[in-house]
């Protein structure tokens, strides 16, 4: 008997909670979207017209959706990083199952209170970890999970954030001072990384983190002398400065555009004028990259020790030319590397009888360039992650990848040590699960 889809409510209708919401439109059969929270007019019409729910599923927050008796299965939370958890307790506590955007919590604290509170209510809660489900990374843990490289000795893993990325995000963006958004640039960006590393290393747990970053490239004192406050108002410097407002956003509109003009959300079809306009008057994203009041790092190393003796390495650097994902686990019998950009990775074993020989085996998942695109976000891992929350809920066979909030503490516990391990100059942490 084909089961009912899952009703579900979307409860911070951003960027997010709309590409896994997307579902309903492609699979109505697996998920019904029956209304809204956001107090964004504007957002909760445009998704109100999206999934065609009735006027009275629209509230202005969680909290109006939590006054009210359940109306759903369950809850998309995309609501931002520092609500996750004020927004997620009372739903749960009314019996919403929920999908929840990572970081799942800013701190420990926060993190060990959202975790009691599933526990004690015996929700079902899905991370959005999507890396998982990407083909790239579902492959390798796949082949570390039958044992084809052995016992795993050591993992490393490498992020370069894009000059970019880091700048629109990071440093002139909404994770650019975490006195704002409560979350480090570890917390923001690598926490699917150590997630991924944690899952990798699922045999065995997290003993001791240490870690050091700073804040390298953009402070003030590293402004040119002539440079200005915002590109296209005072600085001489507009058409020439690698990270000029001009060059990154006007020349590039289509990059990052959900964020950059995410004020002109309310225009049909916003011209240039309307982005110039925006960039000069009050947006974050015309100011001068040197003068953000950005206090988050732009790199930072990881050091993890397990259990089992094995080690774990991840290095996050910003302002790269490209981005780039690196991965490269040595166990006992041979080693997996690869990149995730090119999704295409190695196998490499000891030879069972030559000496002198290894086996390389070669595997390319061919999703590449406009393939990433074809295959969705995260390369495809955002929309399997959707579908994956439909058989999580369901009861039905989940994948491998299936991320519920319990499998996430390990990897967001050693983000929070590794930050606290930054601030105190490299000072190993206890990871206590
Ligand atoms: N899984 C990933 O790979 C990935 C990638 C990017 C971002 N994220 C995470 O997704 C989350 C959402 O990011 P986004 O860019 O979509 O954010 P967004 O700012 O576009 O959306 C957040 C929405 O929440 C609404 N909101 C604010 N307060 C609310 C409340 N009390 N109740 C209900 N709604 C409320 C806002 O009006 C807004 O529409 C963040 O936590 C972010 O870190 C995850």
């Amino acid at each position: 008997m084909p089961q009912k889809p899952i009703s579900a409510v979307i409860v911070g209708a951003g960027h997010r909670a709309i590409i896994y919401a997307k579902l309903a439109l492609q699979k109505p059969e697996l998920l019904k979207i029956v209304g809204v929270a956001d107090p964004d007019p504007i957002r909760r019409e445009k998704t109100r017209e999206m999934f065609g729910f009735p006027e009275e599923n629209c509230f202005e927050d969680a909290s109006a959706l939590a006054a009210v008796p359940k109306i759903a299965d369950a809850v998309i939370n995309g609501t931002m990083d520092q609500q996750h958890v004020e927004t997620a307790i009372p739903l749960l506590q009314k019996g919403y199952d929920m999908l929840l955007e990572k970081p799942f919590a800013t701190n420990e604290a926060e993190m060990r209170r959202l975790v009691d509170c599933v526990r004690k209510n015996g929700n079902k809660v899905m991370i959005c970890h999507v890396l998982r489900y990407t083909p790239f990374y579902l492959s390798i843990k796949e082949r570390v999970a039958a044992g084809e490289i052995g016992d795993i000795i050591n993992i490393q893993m490498n992020e370069h954030v894009s000059y970019h990325h880091l700048s629109t995000s990071y440093v002139r963006g909404k994770w650019a001072n975490s006195d704002v958004c409560h979350t480090t640039m570890l917390l923001a960006k690598c926490c699917h990384d150590i997630d991924l590393m944690m899952w990798m290393m699922a045999e065995t747990r997290p003993v001791t983190v240490c870690s050091f970053g700073s804040k390298f490239q953009f402070k003030p004192e590293n402004a040119p002398k002539e440079a200005g406050t915002r590109c296209l108002v005072d600085c001489p410097l507009v058409e020439t400065c690698r990270y000029s407002a001009k060059r990154l956003y006007l020349d590039q509109p289509e990059r990052w555009a959900f964020y950059i003009w995410d004020k002109l959300e309310g225009i049909e079809h916003p011209t240039e004028q309307d982005r110039i306009q925006l960039l000069k008057g009050d947006s974050n994203y015309g100011r001068c990259i040197y003068k953000c009041n950005n206090n988050v790092v732009d790199h930072q190393s990881v050091l993890v020790n397990f259990e089992s003796g094995a080690t774990g390495t991840h290095n996050m650097v910003g302002g790269a030319s490209k981005s780039e994902r690196r991965i490269h686990i040595i166990g006992t019998l041979g080693e997996i590397y690869g990149d995730f950009e090119e999704s295409k990775f190695y196998v490499s074993k000891i030879h069972p009888t030559k000496t002198d020989e290894k086996i390389v085996e070669e595997v390319d998942l061919h999703v590449t360039g406009d393939m990433v695109g074809a295959y969705g976000g995260h390369g495809g891992g955002d929309e399997r992650l959707a579908e994956d929350f439909v058989n999580f809920l369901q009861g039905g066979e989940t994948s491998l990848a299936c991320t519920s909030i319990f499998d996430s503490v390990a990897g967001h516990l050693c983000v929070y040590l590794a930050d606290r391990s930054r601030e105190q100059n490299g000072m190993p942490q206890e990871v206590i699960l």
